[in-house]
This record gives structure tokens, C-alpha cells and sequence, in this order.
């Protein structure tokens, strides 16, 4: 009997969703979830500052929500909907969550776009149906490469004494992507493939960097000097402290990071000049503005965002971060 109403309820709940007009009126507050999967990472902070800022200029509120496994972007999702919320823009922790995303959101009834990271179907391939902003990673990954070998080449590091850390973490699109970029740039300023050492960590953050390529240098002790490239600047600062410990100091490492905020920024501050030689900047003024923006007119305005945004990138180093910075807007 109990489970008869249960399913009766469930049903007439369904069916109600699905009838019901879009959930939105013209005056209807503006109410935009922003989600992301790792909230300690600067990047991440930086995304939602400027998210806020969109959010006090075109005056809808914004609820910011740290979603680290799939169980919490699941909650999120109806949680939004339970707080009143008409969309969500979203990094999400694990790309393969795509379809139960998409349908979560539907169910809802809340415009869906994601940032950063783009969601992939069953098979592997991007959901083309959900607008995106990411970085153009393979152009910027080829930046980072580039960067690395002009540096080596004004140091006069032979190749063949040179071993490259790839920090990986395949099972991301974007990683993979940036990382090969880095790769194909490096291999056609003659950087032999062979001593591109894979380095995967278990987690994108310094932590489990560190620990790929303190594997991997013990590894491989024929090298008389190291460069590292990896997903972010958190990954290549790991290899960077690796390499310290294991007496690879600045004179003897050369890394190139992506994102160019608090954490390259730190590194570049300090006195002496650390392994970690520079950074691809890129904008969390653009992904976490723009995407909020985006999502504004949407909901407001009936306005679509574009299917796809893709951004560039600058290379900065200590000598002048603080400027390019400035330059961007941040
Ligand atoms: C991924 C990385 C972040 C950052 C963004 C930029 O989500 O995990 O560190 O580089 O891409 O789009």
C-alpha cells in the first residue's frame, strides 16, 4: 500500500515537471548556480570572483558551490532547483558525468553551460548540445612547449642530457590535449621523443604531481637537467618541488605551468629564482565573467550563449607577470 502512494506521488510529481510552462517570468529574480571541482585551487577562486562581480553588475545572485565527486555535483544540481535557481554554469570533477548531468539538469528544468572541463558522452565525445567555454588547450599547450625550448636552447642544455616530466592526467580531454601540444612543440625544436618521461597523477593538484615525478626522476637518474609541463601550474609546481629534492634547482629545471594566477605568482615572487620558469596566463576573468554573463541573457533574455568559446593564453615569467597581468584586466 505504502509503496502504491509512493509510486502515485512519484508519478504525479513527474508529470507536473513536465507540464509545467518554463519556470521563468520576466521579473522573477535571476538565481545562476557556479559550480566547480576543486575550490582550493586558485584558479577556481579567481573564476567565482569574477563571477561575482558579473553578478553585482547585472544584479542576479549567484550560488557558488564546490562539487568534488559526482555524488555532491548530483546534490548540487537539485539543490539549485530547490533554492529557485533557473541555470548553472559547471566545472565538473569528472567529465564521464556528462549525460547524467545533462539529464539532472533537464529533469530540473535549469539552463545548463559548462566551463573549463567539457562534458563527454558515453563514447568518449564532446556533448556539442551544452554550450562551453574552455582554453584552446592544444595552441596553449604548444605555448608552454615552445617556451621551454627557447629556454634550453639560451642556456645551451643538450637535448640528449635533457630529460622532459610529462605530468599527466589522461582521462581529461583538456589535459591530454594541452600536454601533447606541449610535447609536438618541443619535438620540432628537436627535443627527442624518447626522453619525454609520463608522469601520471592520481589527482590534478601539487600533491599528487609531486609525487608522479618523484617517481619518475628517481626513475631516470641518467638526466643532467629536467624541464616539466603538465595541466596547470599546480601540476608543474609539484614536479618543480621533486625536483628540488632530488638537487634539481633553478639552474638545472626548467618548468612552464598554465593559469598564471596566485600559485605562479607566489613562485615568481619569491627572492631566488625557483625551477618554476614561467606561465602560460590564462583568463578567469573571461571563464568565470563571461560564462555568468552568458548565462544572464539566457535566462533574462532568452539569448543563447555560443556553442563553443575557446581562449587563449600569454606566456609570463618573474620578469613580467605583474605587467601582462595588469594588460588583462586582472
Ligand atoms: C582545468 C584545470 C584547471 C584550469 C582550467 C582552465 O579545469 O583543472 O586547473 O587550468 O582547466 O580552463
Amino acid at each position: 500500500m505504502k509503496n502504491k502512494i509512493a509510486v502515485g506521488f512519484k508519478a504525479l510529481a513527474l508529470a507536473l515537471a513536465l507540464t509545467a510552462s518554463p519556470a521563468f517570468a520576466a521579473d522573477d529574480p535571476v538565481k545562476i548556480g557556479f559550480v566547480v571541482k576543486q575550490p582550493e585551487e586558485p584558479w577556481f577562486q579567481d573564476e567565482w570572483k569574477y563571477a561575482e562581480q558579473a553578478a553585482k553588475e547585472k544584479g542576479f545572485t549567484l550560488v557558488k558551490i564546490a562539487a568534488p565527486d559526482g555524488g555532491q555535483v548530483l546534490t548540487a544540481i537539485d539543490n539549485l532547483k530547490a533554492q529557485h535557481a533557473q541555470g548553472f554554469v559547471i566545472c565538473t570533477p569528472d567529465v564521464k558525468l556528462g549525460p547524467s548531468i545533462v539529464a539532472k539538469a533537464k529533469m530540473n528544468r535549469l539552463k545548463l553551460m559548462t566551463v573549463d572541463d567539457r562534458l563527454v558522452d558515453g563514447s568518449g565525445k564532446p556533448i556539442e548540445a551544452v554550450p562551453h567555454m574552455g582554453i584552446s588547450a592544444s595552441k596553449i599547450g604548444e605555448q608552454v612547449g615552445q617556451a621551454i625550448a627557447d629556454e634550453m636552447k639560451k642556456r645551451g642544455w643538450k637535448p640528449e642530457e635533457t630529460g622532459a616530466l610529462r605530468i599527466s592526467y589522461d582521462q581529461l580531454p583538456t589535459a591530454k590535449d594541452r600536454t601533447d601540444g606541449a610535447i609536438t612543440a618541443l619535438t620540432a625544436a628537436g627535443f627527442p621523443k624518447a626522453n619525454v618521461v609520463n608522469a601520471p597523477q592520481a589527482k590534478t593538484d601539487t600533491e599528487n604531481a609531486f609525487n608522479a615525478a618523484n617517481i619518475a626522476i628517481t626513475q631516470n637518474p641518467k638526466y643532467k637537467h629536467w624541464v616539466a609541463f603538465g595541466l596547470n601550474d599546480e601540476a608543474v609546481l609539484g614536479a618543480v618541488r621533486a625536483a628540488e629534492g632530488r638537487g634539481f634547482r633553478a639552474d638545472n629545471m626548467i618548468g612552464v605551468g598554465i593559469g598564471g594566477s596566485k600559485s605562479a605568482l607566489n613562485e615568481f615572487a619569491k627572492a631566488e629564482p625557483t625551477g618554476f620558469f614561467g606561465s602560460v596566463l590564462i583568463s578567469p576573468k573571461r571563464h568565470g565573467y563571461e560564462t555568468s554573463v552568458d548565462m544572464y541573457e539566457w535566462i533574462k533574455n532568452d539569448k543563447a550563449p555560443p556553442p563553443l568559446t575557446l581562449t587563449t593564453g600569454r606566456l609570463v615569467t618573474k620578469a613580467n607577470a605583474g605587467e601582462v597581468r595588469k594588460e588583462m584586466g586582472l
